[in-house]
């Protein structure tokens, strides 16, 4: 993860959205001819753009509110119990147009790019039934995103007190339907929310349907939820700040990627940051990601991730730039398409304003990006007095 291959005075050429050349500069100019336009980085560092592999990018409102009744001493989990929380956010979305939700989500957008990612990954999970879900999900498509089903966020208020109830729908009505429009399944695997019986009996269910396995595992308590996710062969275990180190020894031993937020641990007023540094130890891909959601992490930055990933949790920056592009794609099964400068790649990159790579997680809270392309088109550009 520390072994970056960087192209001093490189350059690249890119033909039908597609990289078809990366190298040294003289190398890459034999190729140019009269109708290649020339964009000159003047110097800067050209990265990929970033994968943000685990995001709540859309949904209607936001909760400013209970940011503030968190610092006043509320905790995350009470708010939740008495019905703030998720569910706040879901009556919201419930009652949004599928044109509301997706201008809220083309506003934050512009963030993610502004913030140089161009692979965006987001869940459901502001639905809860049926309609909304799906109506969750045609927009997370319409944005390009990639999408993951997660029906299994919380117990929604008409099924409180019956979630066994809620978990016989989502089986039964919800995940077919929902496997036309997503390619990965997620589940909230937390005690309080879905234990991991459920979660089990959930995720295998979406095995089964062919659905790829995600899960948000031991956010609040070590429930062994990171051994589920091992268990069960999941793509990735998801936050994981309260895993134990056998649960962890289990997510190498099955080959499962960790994607951590540090974003939701700072948002929180939090101190305890997964164990990023055991987990490379382990051999494992990490992955770092925004969890952009109305609640815990309401960043879309990708930089500011950097930022704390390294200095909260210990990442080189170098390891840092890894987990935020090549290792995130792998772990939305995009490995071969984006998350590295590579010919045959899709040329998605950003011009960044800095010399030096670790500058990026160094000047924290600032957006660095110059310029942003995805599939060889700008955008976002910087203006010129920003
Ligand atoms: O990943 N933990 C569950 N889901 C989100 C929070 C969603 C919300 O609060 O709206 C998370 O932190
Ligand atoms: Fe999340």
């Amino acid at each position: 993860m520390r072994e970056l291959s960087i192209v001093p005075n490189g350059a690249m050429l890119v033909r039908d959205g597609r990289l078809h050349a990366v190298g040294p500069r003289e190398v890459v100019e034999r190729k140019v001819t009269a109708a290649t336009a020339v964009v000159d980085a003047g110097g800067r560092i050209i990265l990929p753009g970033f994968v943000d592999a685990h995001t709540h990018a859309v949904f209607a409102g936001n909760r400013a509110n209970e940011f503030e009744q968190r610092i006043e001493g509320a905790t995350y989990n009470e708010i939740a119990a008495q019905g703030g929380g998720i569910r706040a956010t879901v009556r919201r979305t419930r009652e949004a147009g599928e044109a509301e939700i997706l201008d809220a989500g083309r506003r934050y957008r512009e963030w993610f790019w502004r913030g140089g990612t161009t692979t965006i990954e987001a869940k459901s999970g502001y639905g809860l039934s049926l309609d909304a879900e799906l109506k969750m999900l045609r927009v997370i498509r319409q944005l390009g995103y990639v999408a993951t089903f997660l029906g299994a966020h919380e117990v929604p208020d008409e099924y409180r007190g019956n979630r066994a109830g809620y978990v016989d729908l989502l089986i039964r009505e919800m995940l077919p339907p929902a496997r036309d429009l997503a390619g990965f399944c997620d589940v909230f695997c937390e005690p309080a929310v879905f234990p991991v019986e459920e979660s089990r009996r959930i995720l295998q269910e979406a095995a089964r349907l062919g659905f790829g396995l995600r899960v948000h595992a031991d956010q609040f308590a070590n429930d062994g939820g990171a051994r589920l996710a091992a268990e069960l062969g999941a793509v990735t275990a998801d936050h994981l700040e309260y895993t134990d180190d056998e649960g962890l020894r289990a997510l190498a031993g099955a080959g499962v990627q960790p994607v951590l937020l540090p974003g939701s641990v700072f948002s929180l007023g939090g101190s305890r940051y997964p164990a990023a540094r055991r987990m490379i130890e382990l051999g494992l891909a990490l992955v770092l990601a925004t969890d952009f959601n109305p609640g815990s992490s309401p960043t879309a930055s990708m930089p500011m991730i950097l930022s704390l990933a390294c200095s909260q949790m210990r990442l080189t920056p170098a390891e840092a730039i890894t987990a935020s592009t090549i290792n995130a794609a792998c772990s939305l099964r995009l490995g071969g398409e984006v998350g590295s400068l590579e010919a045959g790649k899709r040329a998605d990159f950003v011009i960044q304003d800095c010399d030096d790579y670790r500058e990026l997680p160094y000047f924290f809270g600032r957006e660095p990006a110059h310029a942003v392309y995805i599939g060889g088109s700008c955008v976002y550009e910087r203006r010129r007095d920003a």
